[in-house]
């Protein structure tokens, strides 16, 4: 029988590899960065570094909690990008919009991947300092309720969470009570001339969208003659992108907390596993869906 191991050769370094320092004779280095400005000074590394403050000793808190402080850092990007794309959209200028949402597409893309990261905690990992935690649960995430409320799930019971933090409170009720890209989407198919019913286009923004036969004619018409409508196919695609990608997150979530703690119920007060399978069942951009089934 043969051996399962192969025979061994000896490799020769090739010439051209360095080992070692790199040289940097000849390379004008700023050892001393001058204007008061430096890596670290403009990134705010030292603030940034020192936010990491696990409750227990065990080393698994660390990964959970840069996990959740990264997804923030591109939760606030994301929320930067969109709050343009909003404002392209009052303006009917579609193609700045369109490079901001290739922007948010490749967060998400980011955003999905760091599921894998965390899968590498054990239910016995996390189990060692679930109970530091409390009742605090990304739930409470104020940063992705007013990605939720942007993008066209306005549920205003959510932002009762936040009540004991005034200005948290006040600034997502503002976005609750405004249009969301969605809602700003169907005002710009008014604009261009597409038949769209007027409690669509003026309406109490604080209450959910309701999908309305027309609205999902009128984005039939733009798939049934793209050439013409290009600029709304583009904007429809692009969002329908933004939305599927938002659902493999939300399942890619729920499918790691099951791995993680099963069926318990969350540190927020949910029933867990199951209310994050409810919560893949939102839709933001109804229309842009059900309308598949007609193209
Ligand atoms: C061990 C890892 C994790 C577990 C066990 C976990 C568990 C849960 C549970 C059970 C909920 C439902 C609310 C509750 O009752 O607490 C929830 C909600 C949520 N979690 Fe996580 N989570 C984890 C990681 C993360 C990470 C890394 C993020 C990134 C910020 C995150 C963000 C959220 C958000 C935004 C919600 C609200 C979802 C919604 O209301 O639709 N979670 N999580």
């Amino acid at each position: 029988m043969p051996k399962c191991s192969g025979s061994i050769t000896i490799a020769v370094m090739p010439k051209d590899v360095q080992t070692g320092a790199v040289d940097l004779s000849g390379e004008k280095i700023h050892w001393k960065p001058s204007g008061g400005l430096s890596y670290g000074s403009y990134l705010n590394l030292e603030q940034l570094l020192s936010a990491q403050k696990p409750l227990s000793e065990c080393p698994d808190e660390m990964l959970f909690i840069v996990i959740h402080q990264v997804t923030e850092l591109w939760m606030k990007l994301t929320l930067h990008e969109l709050t343009g794309v909003l404002r392209q959209i009052q303006s009917d200028e579609l193609n700045p919009a369109f490079k901001m949402l290739a922007r948010v597409a490749r967060i998400q893309g980011q955003l999905i991947l760091s599921w894998d990261v965390l899968s590498t905690m054990t239910p016995l990992d996390f189990m060692s300092f679930r109970d530091q935690l409390l009742q605090s649960s990304g739930f409470q995430s104020y940063q992705y309720r007013t990605l939720e409320f942007m993008l066209g799930n306005k549920n205003k019971e959510l932002i009762e969470v936040h009540r004991e933090e005034p200005e948290i409170y006040a600034r997502l009720k503002k976005t609750l009570e405004a249009p969301s890209i969605y809602d700003e989407t169907v005002r710009v198919l008014a604009r261009r001339g597409f038949d769209i019913p007027k409690d669509r286009v003026e309406r109490d923004w604080s209450e959910p969208y309701e999908p309305h036969a027309d609205v999902e004619a009128a984005w039939l018409e733009v798939y049934r003659d793209v050439e013409t409508h290009w600029d709304l196919y583009e904007l429809a695609e692009k969002l329908v992108d933004l939305e599927h990608k938002f659902q493999q997150w939300r399942f890619a979530h729920m499918k790691t907390v099951e791995r993680i703690i099963g069926h318990k119920r969350g540190t927020g007060g949910t029933s867990g596993v199951s209310y994050l399978q409810k919560a893949l069942g939102l839709q933001f951009f109804p229309e842009l869906w059900s309308v598949r089934t007609a193209i």
